[in-house]
């Protein structure tokens, strides 16, 4: 092999991902004075977490005082139909408050009650109105906090940076290798200890909230390395997304609409969730909205694009535009609509995986001693669906706990992990060989045929036969992948990062469609359609896939861990006082929609 060159960085701490997880677990990290590197695939501050528009969830019952982290818990254990993480749901529900107070000591300016506290709104799921807020413009906020915070505590930033493998000293950590988007330099990182914060994986569909950045990078690079991936089968399809115009297809429009009254009917006028949730109607969980607009318009009844309308136009002009500004603009300049005059078209959009990598949840380190991993590419917390809100919360608390795991961790080290120049060696022929094969076949063909079949076969609803013809294009696909070229060089070109994301990408579908194939129920984000039912079987146990010694994918069912007695309790309390906080909510947003 020609020697190719690399420059070589060492930290004690290496991130990888700069979203709102990353950034939260490189300050943790670089607060005990360890050396914390942060790797960016693209600039520092361009993250998915400014796509959580409508809030962050915290109880802290500065609206509703009844609030408190046993509801908030007892919401997304329900929310995620069981499937959680009963101790990450804890934690978080513990935790979400304190780290809201901090981000605001850190800076950020959030949306006030006139007596200056903090103004919380309500989200699907969520009894009491939950979600501190900054507008619609939520994770920009805490984004811009959170990178200030760290640029600040002096952490070192490799922007545009993406990382292909993970290298390890026998079963441990030992760095990672990458290259320089813009110039396609490689670049090799020692590290004692790495926190995967590569967000998600909507790039395997073909509509989604999700921009280029997310291809499961995270996910894949963990399951490489030999750690599991848990609960793939869980997708959250967003139910509002822009359908029109193509060009900004899936684009979210954030559920604060929906939070602060917009009503979804369809081309008969009729309000839609009065047959499928009459009781909490538009704020019913993401995994029921989106599949009644689904229903809607697979019977007819959506809209000219294929939607359904959500219309805040019957309310006051000003307050529209001064609680959903970002609305109001993304509108009217993409789609030509004035939202305080005219409906929005609105329909699905992949926006999220609930399942991630496997995690030990209060340290957040996965089975491969040394890695770590928070955020949307850990998995666990939310279950079977996702609160709205609930994930900017998470980033806060798990991105923490990562960066005091690691550091833990890396204190307690007995022996330094020495680099494998074989390994480092294999990255960089993997990564040139595109340029060396023959053939016409690209990225971009594979890539295209991929989203469709996901979005076709492994989407909303699903049935054996979809799954398994899924499957079968997924193996397919992986042969091709194989042989795609690269044409020109290494510098400014996006056509050979795309062959490295495909693979990612491929681990990542793969791991779905064989989970969603295992579960043989429909629960939360999970439908199918020859197993409409809830299973108490299939209530106890997660799935997990793993890579086997030959290679392929391993799909298990692993029994849950039983909860404590105590949380069974608080369960069984909250459910009894569920019924008349919802009657509460109802009135409350009536009351809402006509101011
Ligand atoms: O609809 C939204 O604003 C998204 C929030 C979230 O995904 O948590």
């Amino acid at each position: 092999m020609a020697t190719v060159d690399y420059e070589t960085h060492e930290h004690d701490v290496l991130v990888i991902g700069s979203g709102g997880a990353g950034l939260r677990a490189a300050i943790e990290a670089s607060a005990s004075g360890l050396s914390v590197g942060l790797v960016c695939k693209s600039l520092l501050g361009k993250a998915h977490t400014v796509m959580a528009e409508g809030g962050v969830a915290a109880a802290m019952g500065t609206c509703d005082q009844d609030d408190s982290w046993q509801t908030h818990f007892y919401d997304t254990m329900n929310g995620g139909k069981m499937m959680n993480s009963w101790r990450m749901a804890q934690l978080h529900a513990q935790q979400a408050a304190d780290r809201v107070r901090e981000l605001q000591e850190w800076g950020a300016l959030f949306d006030r009650t006139p007596s200056g506290d903090f103004l919380q709104r309500d989200f699907g799921g969520h009894q009491f109105r939950r979600l501190c807020h900054v507008g619609d413009r939520t994770g920009l906020e805490m984004i811009r906090t959170l990178q200030d915070k760290g640029v600040h505590l002096g952490i070192e930033v490799y922007m545009e940076c993406a990382i292909t493998r993970l290298l390890k000293d026998g079963d441990q950590i030992a760095g990672a290798f990458g290259y320089f988007r813009p110039d396609g330099r490689f670049i090799v990182f020692r590290a004692k200890a790495i926190i995967l914060a590569c967000g998600g994986i909507g790039r395997s569909y073909k509509v989604t909230s999700n921009s280029w950045e997310c291809t499961g990078d995270g996910h894949a690079l963990a399951y490489e390395a030999g750690a599991e991936l848990l609960d793939m089968e869980f997708v959250q399809f967003h139910p509002t997304g822009m359908v029109w115009p193509p060009g900004v297809e899936g684009l979210l429009v954030t559920e604060a609409v929906r939070g602060e009254g917009g009503k979804l009917t369809n081309n008969k006028g009729e309000r839609i969730m009065s047959k499928y949730d009459p009781d909490r109607m538009e704020l019913s969980t993401r995994d029921v909205v989106a599949r009644a607009i689904y229903t809607e318009v697979k019977e007819g009844r959506g809209t000219p694009h294929g939607g359904c309308y959500l219309d805040v136009s019957y309310k006051n002009p000003a307050t529209v535009i001064r609680k959903l500004p970002s609305m109001y603009h993304q509108f009217k300049e993409l789609a030509n609509v004035d939202i305080t005059k005219q409906a929005m078209e609105v329909g699905p959009t992949t926006h999220y995986v609930m399942g991630g990598v496997r995690v030990n949840p209060d340290t957040q380190q996965s089975r491969v001693p040394g890695l770590f991993a928070a955020g949307e590419c850990a998995g666990g917390m939310h279950g079977g669906n996702r609160l709205g809100g609930n994930s900017l919360s998470d980033l806060l608390v798990f991105g923490r706990l990562a960066g005091i795991g690691a550091v833990d961790f890396v204190k307690g080290l007995k022996k330094q992990p020495s680099l494998d120049q074989a390994q480092v060696d294999d990255a960089v022929v993997e990564m040139t060989a595109p340029f060396e094969r023959e053939g016409a076949e690209t990225a971009y063909d594979v890539h295209a045929d991929l989203q469709v079949s996901m979005q076709h076969n492994v989407g909303i609803f699903r049935t054996e036969a979809d799954l398994a013809v899924g499957i079968e294009n997924i193996g397919k696909l992986n042969e091709r992948a194989k042989k795609v070229v690269a044409k020109g060089g290494r510098a400014f070109n996006p056509g050979w990062h795309l062959t490295r994301e495909l693979k990612n990408m491929l681990i990542v579908s793969e791991s779905i469609a064989l989970s969603a194939q295992q579960r043989k129920e429909s629960r939360a984000s999970h439908s199918r359609l020859d197993y409409t039912e809830f299973d108490p079987e299939w209530a106890k146990v997660n799935s997990v896939v793993h890579k086997g010694p030959d290679g392929k994918m391993v799909i298990e069912a692993v029994a849950k861990d039983p909860m404590p007695e105590e949380l069974t309790k608080i369960l069984a309390e909250q459910k009894e006082l569920q019924p008349q906080r919802e009657l509460n909510k109802k009135e409350r947003l009536a009351k809402a929609a006509k101011e």
